[in-house]
């Protein structure tokens, strides 16, 4: 099987996990787009009541189009199992995501949600964190200063640009910069320098907040129960 019929066959299974009458937060990737082509053929078919709680635009586009009832954050009491992918996931179940700019937006729904759920293909299982760059959502104002701080402190970071040129924008119009640390030996330690850094809204480091993951192996779906 290649990378996307992995990522296929992990979509496909997460949704199996997801119960009739709850709300669920919906990630943001390649790998959560076929979780919520699985989703939304469960909702038709078997007419489930499911309010989506989407992670970014793109997914929300996604989602209503599929006839997904979709709700933001701030509507919702309660999130039930956010289904997520994730860009890097380590030997402790420690992971890196915003790979697609939205590790923002995806931090708030898995910090507001009863249980997280990532799901990969097995090309994201490393040993150590660190080799994908690490992404900070930035405010743009001053930037180029908190840039200029990382660099100076050696944590090589770099704007992250389009195939123009310009700036990536997240879905609250923030600028991106990514981390080239190559690997991370102490992240809580560097999560906590960051996110005291004035001008960074968030960083991509998710510590301790998985509760399942599902990667897809060539020889199927392995689930792997992280934290109860
Ligand atoms: C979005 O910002 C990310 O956190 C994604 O969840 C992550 O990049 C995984 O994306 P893919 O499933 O496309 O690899």
């Amino acid at each position: 099987m290649d990378q996307n019929e992995l990522k296929k066959l992990v979509g496909r299974k997460a949704v199996t996990f997801i119960q009739d009458n709850t709300v669920v937060g919906l990630g943001t990737g390649s790998t959560v787009k076929f979780m919520v082509d699985a989703l939304g053929e469960r909702v038709k078919n078997e007419h489930l009541h499911i309010v989506g709680v989407p992670t970014s635009n793109r997914t929300a586009e996604q989602a209503k189009a599929l006839g997904i009832e979709v709700k933001s954050v701030d509507e919702v009491d309660h999130i039930d199992l956010t289904i997520d992918g994730a860009d890097e996931i380590s030997a402790d179940y420690q992971g890196i995501k915003g790979g697609g700019a939205a590790h923002l937006f995806e931090k708030i729904v898995a910090t507001n949600s009863d249980k997280v759920m990532w799901i990969v293909d097995e090309s994201k299982m490393v040993k150590t964190l660190g080799k994908f760059p690490l992404p900070l959502e930035v405010i743009p104002y001053g930037s180029q200063q908190v840039l200029k701080k990382l660099a100076a402190k050696g944590l090589h970071p770099e704007f992250r640009l389009d195939e123009n040129g310009n700036h990536v924008l997240t879905d609250s119009k923030n600028y991106v910069i990514d981390l080239h640390l190559g690997q991370i030996e102490h992240p809580h330690k560097l999560a906590d320098y960051l996110i005291k850094q004035v001008g960074i809204v968030e960083q991509g480091l998710f510590l301790d907040m998985v509760n399942t993951i599902i990667v897809g192996r060539q020889n199927g779906p392995e689930v792997i129960q992280a934290r109860p």
